[in-house]
């Protein structure tokens, strides 16, 4: 059966009010002017490392299954990226320095909740994720290393997708992906409930850190 849903507009039009709420805590608002320093970004880094191995782990654990799967790119995975970028934060021993905050916990709890319960719900929490450093992420890059004063060859691993040349095209089959899924209203409806929830857990993560 070919079948196409709309899930990728649905997830962009049900999530508005929350991405309006992510951007305009104090945290990015900060952020977006240029006030960060690589304390707080650590700090971001350190817990979005939590987050995504998680995140990825679950995502793997679930490669046979026939909905999650469709949804799995590898060339998103951004674990050893920030891997690369905590080392240079914190140096060869930044594993004992790095510390999910308590809402990130949250956060990373129920990624392993819905990944033990309901695994189509990780779908959500990868869409929030990925897109967001697919979009955003990409301006937040440019200003972040403004602010630290990075040296031209020097970047935030973590804003750079290098498997990934042409993002706005990605983007567009990340959306295919989305509406080729085989899933009718009401998983569709509790994939963007949970995509609001996803964007909420990010919002409580981000003010550990303000
Ligand atoms: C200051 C912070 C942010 C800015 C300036 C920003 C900006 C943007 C922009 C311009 C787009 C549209 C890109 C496009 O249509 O191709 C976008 C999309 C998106 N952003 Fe953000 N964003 C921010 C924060 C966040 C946060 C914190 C999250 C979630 C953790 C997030 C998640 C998303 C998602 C999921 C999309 C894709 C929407 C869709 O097309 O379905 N953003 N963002």
């Amino acid at each position: 059966m070919n079948m196409t849903t709309d899930l990728a507009s649905k997830l962009r039009s049900g999530t508005q009010q929350a991405h309006s709420n992510a951007e305009h805590t104090k945290f990015m608002t900060r952020f977006l002017k240029g006030d960060v320093d690589e304390n707080i970004l650590g700090k971001l880094l350190g817990n979005l490392y939590q987050i995504y191995s998680q995140l990825e782990a679950e995502l793997e654990s679930h490669q046979e299954h026939p909905i999650v799967s469709h949804l799995y790119f590898s060339e998103l995975n951004r674990k050893t990226n920030l891997e690369k970028d905590l080392t240079f934060l914190y140096g060869d021993s930044w594993q004992e320095k790095v510390f999910p905050t308590p809402n990130a916990q949250i956060y990373i709890s129920r990624i392993r909740e819905v990944s033990a319960t309901q695994p189509e719900l990780l779908i959500a929490h990868a869409y929030t994720r990925y897109m967001g450093d697919l979009s955003g992420g990409q301006s937040l890059k440019k200003i972040a290393k403004a602010a630290l004063d990075l040296k031209e060859d020097q970047s935030i691993n973590f804003y750079e997708f290098s498997q990934i040349p042409d993002v706005t095209q990605f983007k567009g089959k990340y959306r295919d992906a989305l509406n080729h899924l085989m899933i009718d209203e009401t998983l569709m409806n509790q994939i963007v409930q949970e995509a609001n929830l996803a964007f909420n857990l990010n919002i409580k993560m981000m003010g550990d850190l303000a």
